[in-house]
């Protein structure tokens, strides 16, 4: 199988990384000269608590690569999605399965609505990865992939369970299930708590259990998240949801979101697409979205005042 990963950030030169390392006939298609050229001479070093290892992934910023690819994995931030399918879209073949494990809202109905329903495939990851440099990363958790059906497509199940063998063959453990939408809801839910308020308050994930006045905000959170989620056909329980979020911000005590990430480096952040997101369906819906509409305005005022500084 030859797989297409676009973006060559955290995620992109994880998965790369690994399914090379696997034997995977990967190429990573990157709009920066420097990256491909950096990622070509020298490979991609993943960096893990104290050691490293080298892989050599295809590396090239010609999106033609596309037309050889078996499955395309979208790596890029939600706010590049459409640009990125309307790049590879001319050049890969009818067969060509597509598939995401984006954070945020509508990455999947954006790209079912480039390739078509029944070759787009959805999830999520818990695999955690921040990029230290042209080609290199930090894997600071190897967490699961999980794949599976979504409202918005219609990719037959045996497709979606031999693109996870596909996955795990190579290195990457990633099972799919029968409907992957209520956890990649939740999961949206649990980004739409961890980052904006670390991102605001500059803290990482872990301390956020330490200031007191924050259980207030992250119950208008999961509130309002569980009701948007209901609005999108999803009845997730509040307990269990709220459970998660504190089980998720446990489990990656020391991590830097990558929201803080991308505050503290100038960068924009997917906050329109996270808690933006939530508050635009439950408005829409006539509901009001008080929590969700002030942070993701904070967190955009953060991202102008880094851009200005
Ligand atoms: N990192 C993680 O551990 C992790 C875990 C779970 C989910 N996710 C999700 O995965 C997605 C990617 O996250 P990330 O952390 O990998 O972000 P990232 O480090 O910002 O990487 C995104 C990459 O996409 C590239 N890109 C943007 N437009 C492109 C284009 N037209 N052609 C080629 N490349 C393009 C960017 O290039 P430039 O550098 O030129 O901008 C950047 O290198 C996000 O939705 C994120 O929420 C990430």
């Amino acid at each position: 199988m030859r797989i297409l990963v676009v973006g060559a950030g955290a995620l992109g030169i994880l998965f790369a990384g690994v399914m090379s390392r696997h034997g995977g006939d990967v190429t990573i298609l990157t709009r920066r000269r420097e990256a491909a050229e950096a990622i070509s001479s020298n490979g991609v070093i993943i960096n893990e608590g104290k050691s490293s290892w080298r892989a050599w992934p295809n590396c090239t910023t010609d999106p033609r690569t596309a037309s050889s690819t078996d499955l395309c994995l979208i790596c890029v931030k939600s706010y590049d999605t459409e640009t990125v399918a309307r790049m590879v879209s001319p050049y890969l073949n009818e067969r060509c399965i597509i598939a995401t494990v984006q954070n945020g809202l509508n990455n999947v109905e954006r790209l079912a609505e480039a390739f078509g329903p029944e070759r787009v495939v959805a999830g999520y990851t818990l695999q955690a990865s921040t990029l230290t440099g042209l080609n290199s990363v930090y894997h600071a958790y190897d967490g699961e992939t999980v794949l599976g059906r979504h409202p918005s497509t219609t990719t037959p199940v045996e497709k979606i369970g031999r693109v996870a063998d596909e996955l795990t063959r190579m290195g990457l453990k990633t099972s799919a299930v029968e409907n992957v939408y209520p956890e990649v809801l939740t999961k949206l839910i649990i980004n739409s708590v961890i980052n904006p308020l670390t991102a605001l308050l500059g803290v990482r994930n872990g301390e956020l259990l330490e200031v007191q006045e924050l259980s207030w905000v992250i119950d208008r959170l999961v509130e309002e998240g569980v009701e948007a989620c209901y609005l999108l056909g999803a009845k997730l329980s509040p307990g269990q949801v709220k459970s998660r979020v504190y089980e998720a911000i446990k489990a990656t005590y020391e991590n830097k979101s990558s929201m803080l990430q991308d505050i503290e480096r100038g960068r924009r952040t997917e906050i329109e697409f996270i808690n933006g997101a939530l508050a635009r369906i439950l408005r829409a819906a006539g509901r009001p979205a008080p929590t969700n509409t002030l942070l993701t305005q904070l967190v955009l005022a953060a991202e102008r005042k880094g851009r200005r500084s």
